[in-house]
Order: structure tokens, then sequence, then C-alpha cells
């Protein structure tokens, strides 16, 4: 099955078998026949955070399952489970009528089921501030749980489901806790011109899509991943030296107190990447963590791109860059 179509890097692959589910009880029907063929199971959602290779020797899983359930709440949040194959900007959309809090991740690209995994997160906020618990089903016992949000262990585009229970849990649904009452996180630099007292949830969503419209290519013109690379993480006392040699380095907060987040756009751009090409692909023009194709690129031409950006920063910055999205599949 030809996955080319099924990646927004539009990267060329096969997978051994591809289906989609639309009950638990296909899927349950699935991984029996995938055990008798001895095929393992990956899941894919819009596949826009995810390097295809060549050979992706797996039954690949797609949920086709959309429902929205309110489940139910109290005086200040409500609960609503969202099914994970439903498209995420659909259902940020949808959100505002039933709470708030989802209105900053707006756009973007993928599903509800591949959200937690990474911990998505734009424009101050990260949807593990929002999850309340993740359920589907563990490969290795064959049976339903449900994960609280304490359990996902979020981290900045981190989670359990990228360590201990990568390649072994099929995310069915996501629990969201939103908030009855609109309490706009309006903290990020270009949202900070809208006046928070007067502001609606679908002002704020239309801001949030006209900046992300101006600076991110549209993966259904131009391939692309979102973020390449993640922003890098590091202690303190390294950015202060950083900061004596570049005093305009942006620096952001990190989750613990004796390490910082640096811009990864601003050192691929200072390393003279931004629009820069190699061959088929190229770092964006606009925003420079971007990585974009022309259409025909391979799995190798992005690792070499890889390579000669992270090369240079860490040259320069002394300072090392990690690719966001994952390899799914073999080169
Ligand atoms: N910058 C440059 N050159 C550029 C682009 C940006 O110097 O070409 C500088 C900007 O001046 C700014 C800083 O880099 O000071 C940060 O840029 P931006 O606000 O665009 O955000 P980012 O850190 O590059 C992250 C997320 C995005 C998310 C934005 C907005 C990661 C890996 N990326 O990007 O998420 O939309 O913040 O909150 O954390 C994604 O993960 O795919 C993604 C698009």
């Amino acid at each position: 099955h030809d996955l080319t179509s099924a990646n927004t890097l539009r990267l060329a692959g096969r997978a051994a078998a591809f289906a989609e589910f639309s009950t638990v009880s296909d899927l349950l029907s699935l991984l029996d026949q995938a055990g008798a063929a001895r095929l393992p199971v990956m899941m894919l959602g819009g596949g826009s955070n995810v390097l295809l290779g060549s050979s992706v020797p797996a039954l690949v899983l797609r949920s086709a399952m959309t429902a929205v359930t309110v489940l139910g709440g109290a005086a200040e949040h409500v609960r609503i489970q969202v099914e994970a194959g439903k498209n995420w900007h659909e259902w940020v959309l949808e959100s505002p009528a039933y709470g708030h809090g989802l209105e900053n991740l707006a756009l973007i690209p993928g599903t509800v089921g591949a959200a937690p995994i990474q911990n998505i997160g734009a424009y101050g906020v990260e949807v593990g501030n929002l999850v309340d618990e993740v359920r589907g089903f563990q490969l290795s016992t064959g049976q339903l749980r449900t994960i609280s949000a304490q359990e996902c262990r979020f981290g900045y585009r981190d989670s359990v489901f990228k360590r201990e229970l990568a390649n072994d849990f099929i995310v069915l649904s996501v629990v969201f806790r939103l908030q009855r009452r609109f309490e706009p996180d309006l903290s990020y630099g270009p949202l900070a011109t809208l006046d928070a007292a007067s502001v609606t949830p679908q002002q704020l969503i239309e801001r949030v899509c006209d900046i992300r419209r101006e600076r991110l290519p549209d993966p259904a013109i131009t391939p692309n991943a979102g973020s390449y690379f993640k922003n890098p993480v590091i202690d303190r006392v390294q950015v202060e030296r950083l900061q004596q040699q570049y005093p305009g380095i942006p620096v952001y907060p990190a989750a613990r107190a004796d390490q910082l987040k640096l811009a990864a756009a601003w050192l691929i751009d200072q390393a003279g990447w931004k629009g820069r090409w190699l061959g088929t692909v190229g770092m964006h023009d606009r925003q420079a963590l971007v990585l974009v194709t022309n259409g025909a690129a391979t799995l190798a031409d992005v690792r070499a791109l890889q390579n000669a950006v992270a090369d240079d920063v860490w040259q320069r910055f002394g300072v090392r860059l990690e690719p966001e999205p994952l390899q799914f599949g073999e080169v």
C-alpha cells in the first residue's frame, strides 16, 4: 500500500498492509489478522509529524472514528471525549461550543489521536494542560486502558507515548478538560495586540490562523511536517555564555528552573539556512524551522539537509538540534 499521499512531507514509501477501522471490534479483528500474518502494527494519524521510510513492514492502521461525546463536568470545567480519527483543526473550531482552552491550537495539522503523543503546542498553550485522560488499546497486554493526564507525563513535545508506551498503545480517544469561562492566553507576542476583555473565542482562533498562514507553508501546497527541529532546552549557564556573545538571542522559559529553551529557528536563520535549499529540500523562507520539499524528495535527502543544518548550528553555537518528527518505517 502506497503511503506517499498519507504523509505531509510526501515522501515515497509503501506499507506491507493498510486499513482504517470504524469500530473497536473492527480494530480487534484487524489486530488478530496482523498477529496471524506475523505483522507488527503501526498507527498513522494525519501523517504530519512523520519521516516516512521507503518500506514500512507492518500493518498500518488509521482510526476513522470521530465522535465527540460530553462526559459531564462541574461548575468551572467540562469533560469531553473526542475520538482519535477526528481532524484536529475541525475539533478546535467546534470546541468553543463546549468549553475553552484549545483556541490557540487552531490550524495545527493532524488528528486528535496524535495530539497527546507529541504534546502539540503553539502560542503559549500545550495540549497536555487540557488533556484529562487518554483512552486506547495496549498491544502488549491486549487490553483497553485509560491513561490519566499524570501518567501521560507530558513534557515539551514529549509524553509517555513516545517513551515507555512507544509502539505499544493505540490511542482511541482523548478526554479533554475545557474551561467553561473563556480566559484567553494572549502571552505570545503577536496575540498581545488582542484585547483580553473583549476578544471572542472565534476572533482568537481567526488571529491564530492568520499568524500561521502568514509564516507556515500549507502542507497541501508545499510538502512539510511543521517544525522540523525541537527548540533546544539547555542549561542556564550555557545560555548565559551564548548571551554574552549574541545579546539578541531569543530565550524562553523551560520546565526546569536551571534550564532555558532557545529558538531553533533563530539559530538556523543566523547560520544562514533560512530559505536555503540542498537539492530537493530546503528550510522555509518565512520560518527557518520548517523543512520543505519540492515534492520529489526522499528520506535520504531530508536527512542530508537535517545533518547539514545541525552541523552548522553545532559549529557556530555549540548547540545540538534534534528532529521533532519520528521516523516511520525503514529507509
Ligand atoms: N525566528 C527567527 N527566524 C525565523 C523564524 C523565527 O529568528 O525564520 C525567531 C523569532 O524571531 C522568534 C523565535 O525565533 O523570536 C521563535 O519563533 P516562533 O515564534 O515562530 O516559534 P518557534 O519557536 O520557531 C514554536 C513551535 C511551533 C509553534 C510556534 C508558535 C516548536 C518546535 N515549534 O516554533 O510549532 O507554532 O512555536 O508557538 O516548538 C510545530 O511544532 O510543528 C510547530 C509549528
